[in-house]
């Protein structure tokens, strides 16, 4: 038989039948009986299998020997109309070359039905799950339709680096980067360690945002966004949080919070579009096998306008609720997110955003309003998840920033740089951060961060 050239099984699906094909993949499921065997094989293109039927008068049982879950195979065949109710077409095998094998004693994926948890320790092939598969395409959706959106708006994409000297949020849950040897690091005279001899010459960290240096190309370029890795040492075992997320921060020239609010709502409601039209297939999967309510909830998101609110207000609200929360509300807390959800779910049934937050729970580049009291923050909240994005309209004034700065106690030495941009041609600007996981937990319905980024890094966890 003549072999021609591999074809995705997803290609497979559209192609015409009785030709004869090549499909590269792995063996998801083998049944049958003395006659006829059925082999299920997936090539991660689509969550769809496809059917290879082996007629085993042609093909003798014993060369199937290795083809077990998990093994990896090339089959060539034709391309025929399915009898069976399952799929449209399948393969009448003529052809079976095993690559590689898969012991079925010890192949930790050879049965079904693996928890959640469980396929958490077996990270490393969880990407070969149905339910890996979908959320990995989906999050290569998500990070193209990101792109594609910034470019259609005009935003440029900019670099930011991931070695920093400055802590942009003021957090101080930083993971330290540095060449010294740290059994025996050298000292300075008041006996601390001398990062004059680090390699950058002064102590440096992974970055916890992209935001500082994104303002300064904001201030020359109008709209720019970053999209990239980023690091939180805070020792928060949560289903919400990772130690190395992915965060999409744009930063606009110009804008003022309301603005913001616009983009971000816009923004959002095109992303989970682009995943009702684009990954359906994946979505109806996830909707069947884990959340009824996902593909109704998307759709929702897309079709209501989001609450606006102040934080005051908000607040206020949840006094008055009635509601019995694990972490008591008062003026000037920082929301926990059964305060956020109990906001979105219960109360408004939609999403919510919550502006002018009060400035000691945020970050010292946030616009100061007159109250003396508020900032110009706004946080939009999402069911299910609570905080999904971040951001602010910035503080452009020089003297108002320096004297937030000083207040905070933050290093200046760190950070006059930043500073310049309000010396040199300062303007009103605004952005925000959205956590690209946090969407991923939105759009795939999944309630652990764990489980929409394939390598998660979590306390304790960085073993694959
Ligand atoms: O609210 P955050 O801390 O805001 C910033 O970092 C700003 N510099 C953003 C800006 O204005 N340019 O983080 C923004 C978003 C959060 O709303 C959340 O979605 C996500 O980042 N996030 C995390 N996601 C996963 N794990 C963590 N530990 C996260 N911390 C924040
Ligand atoms: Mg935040």
């Amino acid at each position: 038989m003549e072999t021609p050239g591999r074809i995705k099984i997803i290609e497979l699906f559209k192609s015409a039948t009785g030709v004869v094909v090549t499909v590269k993949g792995w063996v998801r499921s083998k049944r049958g009986n003395k006659q006829i065997a059925f082999i299920a094989l997936n090539d991660g293109s689509t969550i769809h299998n496809i059917q290879v039927v082996v007629d085993l008068n042609k093909i003798p049982e014993e060369q199937l020997k290795t083809v077990t879950t998990g093994a990896c195979l090339r089959v060539t065949g034709t391309l025929v109309e399915s009898l069976g109710s399952g799929q449209p077409v399948e393969i009448q095998a003529g052809e079976i070359e095993v690559y590689g094998t898969a012991d079925a004693d010890t192949y930790p994926l050879q049965k079904k039905g693996h928890t959640l948890e469980f396929l958490r320790d077996v990270a490393h092939l969880r990407p070969r799950t149905n339910t890996f598969g979908a959320i990995l395409r989906i999050r290569h959706a998500m990070a193209f339709a990101i792109h594609h959106y910034f470019n259609e708006q005009g935003f440029y994409y900019i670099h930011t680096p991931l070695i920093t000297a400055s802590d942009a949020e003021g957090a101080g849950a930083m993971f330290h980067v540095t060449t010294l040897d740290i059994n025996h690091p050298p000292k300075n005279e008041q006996g601390a360690i001398d990062y004059t001899q680090d390699f950058f010459g002064r102590e440096t960290s992974l970055t916890v945002s992209g935001q500082l240096e994104g303002e300064l190309c904001a201030m020359a370029l109008g709209q720019i966004y970053t999209f990239g890795p980023t690091f939180r040492a805070e020792n928060s075992n949560t289903p919400r949080h990772l130690a190395e997320f992915w965060m999409i921060e744009p930063e606009m020239a110009f804008y003022n919070i309301s603005d913001n609010m616009d983009l971000a709502e816009d923004f959002i409601k095109y992303l989970v579009r682009y995943a009702l039209e684009h990954c359906a297939d994946d979505l109806k999967f996830l909707n069947d096998m884990y959340d009824k309510e996902l593909l109704e909830r998307l759709q929702g998101v897309c079709n209501t306008g989001f609450e606006r609110l102040s934080y005051t207000e908000g607040v206020d609200i949840l006094l008055k609720s009635g509601q019995k929360f694990e972490f008591p509300v008062s003026w000037g807390v920082d929301l926990q997110s059964e305060h956020e959800r109990y906001l979105v779910e219960k109360h408004f049934k939609r999403p919510v955003i919550l502006t002018d937050y009060p400035k000691q729970i945020k970050a010292f580049y946030m616009k100061q309003n007159d109250d003396g009291k508020t900032v110009r923050a706004m946080d939009v909240l999402f069911p299910k998840i609570g905080e999904i994005i971040g951001g602010s309209q910035r503080e452009e004034d020089y003297n108002k920033l320096l004297a937030r700065i000083n207040e905070d106690k933050m290093e200046i030495d760190s950070l006059w740089w930043y500073l310049d941009t309000r010396r040199f041609g300062s303007a009103e600007h605004s952005g925000f951060g959205l956590g690209f996981e946090r969407l991923l937990l939105f759009v795939t319905g999944m309630t652990n961060i764990r489980d929409v980024i394939p390598f998660p890094r979590t306390p304790k966890n960085a073993s694959f």
